[in-house]
């Protein structure tokens, strides 16, 4: 039941501390600052050339960040499609590779068809889901849970979330096992793994002010997310779970792919949501910002403390994140873009929990 929400869509978020914390606990050991995998995996990190991980919409989404974790905690290239293409595609596949789907409902006909696919090629397959006794979780060979518990809301928020707790335990653990991370790299990881549930908490309390960015939202007949590195597909989230949810029309895009079309449809009108926490590559989101700023572009911005300083007068309105370690912005920066989504479809009055034409389980092509 909704408890004390108006929507299942709003409990499902406001859990994601507790359904963070539950998942964490089953991949990481708190007290040591390690990861946790079984021991009898049926695949060894250390022979794996590379990763290929297929899935749909927002489960593909949570693969993508994975993507960056892979590649810099374990130098384990990953190859990453939505899985209705990857099923037609015919890629090939070294027998005893490793290939990863990721489905909440674990029912998604695409995603089993790309699963079918990898295990023809003689592929192992490890599936992250969130229904053990569903099909996908039965025919893969090993199953790494999320345990976000029943989502009924349509869209997904805290299966995203818990499925990349999931990914960031696989890639700390890939990584460990295959030199690329030390013990103490590995501790300081697993300490900001661990330190999810609360920021998660903290950033739930700026629910008043994300709910005060709505009216700006529902205004306009389009909105562009905008983000580099993990942040980059946490944009192209961000537009999903808007269009999907208030109807507006909105895209995603690389930052830094801003100037080769996009930037084109910048004026007064269009609100630019920028997820941009403080990191190395701040600078040149900065100058994107700069950018659309010049334009007439309204800047919503997700940064932190440092962020905001550096960001200057760009941004029209800032929302400021608790300080973390960049490998967990994805996870925690989440949460204010769900709320956005969220609050824009409630102020519209579009109904959050069963959208127009969409189905919770896609078990057709
Ligand atoms: C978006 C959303 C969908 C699902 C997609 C995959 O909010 O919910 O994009 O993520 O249909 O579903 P699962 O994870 O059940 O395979």
């Amino acid at each position: 039941e909704k408890g004390n929400h108006r929507h299942f869509m709003a409990k499902e978020i406001h859990e994601q501390p507790e359904v963070i914390g539950h998942t964490l606990a089953r991949y990481v050991d708190f007290a040591a600052e390690t990861t946790r995998l079984p021991a009898d995996l049926p695949f060894d990190w250390r022979d794996l050339k590379r990763v290929v991980i297929s899935a749909c919409g927002t489960a593909y989404l949570s693969g993508l960040v994975a993507k960056y974790w892979f590649e810099r905690f374990a130098r384990l290239p990953v190859d990453i499609d939505i899985a209705s293409e990857f099923r037609y595609r015919e890629m090939p596949l070294d027998a005893d590779g490793l290939s990863i789907v990721i489905s909440q409902s674990g029912e998604t006909a695409d995603t089993l068809a790309a699963l079918r696919y990898c295990k023809a090629q003689g592929q192992t397959v490890a599936a992250i889901v969130n229904v053990p006794e569903s099909t996908i979780a039965r025919e893969s060979d090993v199953i790494f849970p999320t345990l976000a518990g029943p989502e009924i809301g349509v869209a997904s928020t805290k299966a995203f979330t818990c499925q990349l707790t999931v990914l960031a335990a696989l890639a700390i653990a890939a990584g460990r096992a295959r030199g690329t991370l030390s013990a103490e790299d590995e501790r300081a990881l697993v300490h900001g793994l661990s330190e999810v549930p609360r920021l998660a908490a903290e950033a739930l309390r700026l629910e008043p002010q994300i709910e005060g960015l709505a009216k700006i939202l529902a205004k306009a007949p389009d909105a562009l997310y905008l983000g580099r590195g993990t942040s980059y597909p946490l944009a192209l989230e961000g537009a999903l779970k808007l269009k999907e949810i208030s109807y507006i029309h909105a895209e995603g895009y690389a930052a830094g792919e801003l100037k080769h079309g996009p930037i084109a449809l910048i004026d007064e009108t269009m609100p630019v949501i920028v997820i941009a926490p403080y990191d190395r590559i701040f600078e040149k989101t900065v100058s994107n910002m700069q950018e659309v700023a010049a334009r007439g572009g309204r800047i919503i911005l997700f940064t932190d403390a440092r962020g905001a300083d550096e960001a200057g007068e760009a941004a029209e309105v800032t929302i400021v994140l608790p300080d973390m370690p960049a490998a967990v912005t994805p996870i925690v920066y989440a949460i204010p873009i769900q709320l956005l989504a969220y609050h824009t479809a409630v102020f519209i009055g579009t109904d959050v929990d069963q959208p127009r034409n969409l189905a919770k389980s896609v078990t057709v092509e």
